[in-house]
């Protein structure tokens, strides 16, 4: 039997699943690491507490599965995007990586903004933005020189664990687009920002198609995990391009809503006019293929947040049963989740949260409403801007992430949305992405393939008539209250 791993480099855990090549998911395992922030602004992590996670992760899915060890193919990774890892000549971290939702880069942004706009838009594709990595290079050369200058490398993370297995720095396609230093069109490093900013040539990590090997395991890595085989090494791409992969089966008729910490919606198109910076634009994981993106930044977090705040002793079914009492609109109230300001359709980090519209008899469960459907109109925010800006209007959603746990917010998403909304039976996001990357690149088979051998949808929720035409009276006073409250800072 052949088997292949997905690996997912997250912001809080580490991720691998196992598959064999007969269509069964057999397993996964994961381990944590923890963010550092040091300073307000400042989201940092120690590529080595990955490398750890990984050494763990792999370790207890080679015990829970001896069968695997010399039968492993290929395995391939997905991995947080835009966060910068920096290594010295002897491939040794510089300093922490700074990540994605670190956001200490205004005035480098500003300064990109007011120089170079017109060139990122047109090149680029995108608008420069905090969490992307060239402001992260601009701020270490501006605030830590002494380290910038010991630079041999910079990648992203999921490059590092590759770096790590083969001793190759490369990167891919995908996960170059959220640099905002690499031609989308042309798929390479942008020599004219390279030249501008000072930055080599030779310290971006070689580009690779998402499929393309970057190589196989060292002996060193072989002699760690008792390996006597080699298995192909496999590129993969930025998670949410990976989780695109891994949910989407058919690019002209599904779009993905992900609803994690931070929420996402995404659609494939290769329509790249109208850049006006409302949404991200970035190379995905297919051949010639591209896809638009906009992000809610609290998303299940504004769910957790009030949950830790408010209602620390109740579970999520109880929060859940106390919104479902409540009815559509939650009596009045509006909730704003810009918990972290915002990134998508507003760049605008001094946004806040708002519960709007109180009054004295609203109870808590009107209030937990508020907050699933403040999320979901956010979120459609998103993609009614994505799609006012190109005309493309896919038939249906998938969608991954904690909300599939909960049946009230999924009916909720396919009644704002106007759309059916397909949850699915692996639900495993970006890991399942990076593993249909190490079979099709071992097996040739097409990824839409792939992804039916081993997947199916499992339940569709579908939109009921009076309930969208309720939800869209709530969803104009939402967006009406963001544009002004965008409007005004
Ligand atoms: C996307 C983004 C996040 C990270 C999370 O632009 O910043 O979704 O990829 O890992």
């Amino acid at each position: 039997m052949d088997y292949y791993l997905g690996i997912d480099l997250g912001t809080s855990s580490l991720k691998i699943v196992l598959a064999d090549n007969q269509g069964r998911i057999l397993g996964n395992s994961s381990s944590s690491f923890s963010i550092i922030s040091e300073k307000e602004d400042y989201s940092e992590e120690n590529p080595t507490d990955w490398l750890r996670a990984f050494d763990h992760a792999f370790s207890e899915i080679l015990e829970k599965y001896p069968q695997i060890k010399e039968n492993i193919v290929s395995i391939s990774f997905s991995g947080q995007m835009h966060s910068l890892v920096m290594i010295d000549e002897k491939g040794n971290p510089i300093r922490p990586a700074i990540l994605w939702n670190d956001v200490r880069t205004t005035e480098q942004v500003k300064q990109l903004k007011n120089d170079i706009l017109p060139h990122l838009l047109s090149i680029e594709k995108n608008f420069p933005l905090e969490g992307f990595t060239l402001p992260k290079i601009l701020w270490m050369m501006e605030n830590e020189p002494e380290n910038w200058q010991k630079v041999w490398k910079f990648m992203m993370p999921k490059d590092y664990l590759i770096y790590y297995l083969t001793d190759k720095v490369c990167t891919d396609y995908s996960d170059a687009s959220g640099t905002i230093m690499y031609d989308v069109r042309k798929h390479q490093w942008d020599e004219e920002i390279l030249k501008r900013f000072d930055i080599r040539l030779d310290q971006c990590p070689e580009l690779l198609y998402s499929t393309d090997s970057a190589g196989v395991p060292t002996e060193q890595i072989k002699e760690k995990f008792n390996l006597t085989k080699n298995f192909a090494v496999i590129m993969g791409g930025a998670d949410n391009a990976c989780g695109a992969l891994g949910t989407i089966d058919n690019i002209e008729e599904q779009g993905l809503i992900s609803v994690g910490t931070s929420g996402v919606v995404l659609t494939y198109s290769n329509d790249s006019m109208n850049q006006v910076g409302k949404y991200h634009y970035f190379n995905s994981l297919i051949e010639g293929q591209d896809y638009k993106m906009g992000v809610t930044l609290s998303a299940g977090y504004s769910l957790d947040w009030f949950k830790t705040r408010f209602a620390p002793g109740e579970d999520f079914e109880t929060l859940t049963k106390k919104a479902g009492e409540s009815s559509i609109g939650s009596k009045g109230i509006l909730f704003l989740p810009y918990l972290f300001g915002e990134r998508s359709p507003y760049f605008n980090a001094k946004m806040s949260a708002e519960f709007v519209g109180m009054k004295a008899y609203h109870n808590d469960g009107d209030l937990i409403r508020s907050v699933l459907e403040g999320v979901a109109f956010s979120l459609k925010n998103v993609y009614q801007t994505m799609r006012d800006l190109s005309n493309k209007q896919v038939q249906k959603f998938r969608i991954t992430g904690g909300v599939v746990k909960n049946p009230l917010w999924l009916q909720m998403f396919a009644d704002i949305f106007n759309s059916p909304i397909e949850v699915l039976a692996i639900d495993e996001g970006p890991a399942f992405g990076a593993l249909i990357c190490a079979i099709h690149a071992s097996t040739g088979q097409l990824p839409s393939e792939i992804w039916k051998k081993y997947n199916q949808v499992k339940k569709i929720y579908t939109p009921e008539k009076e309930a969208i035409e309720e939800y869209e009276v709530y969803y104009q006073k939402f967006k009406q209250l963001s544009d002004k409250m965008d409007a005004s800072l």
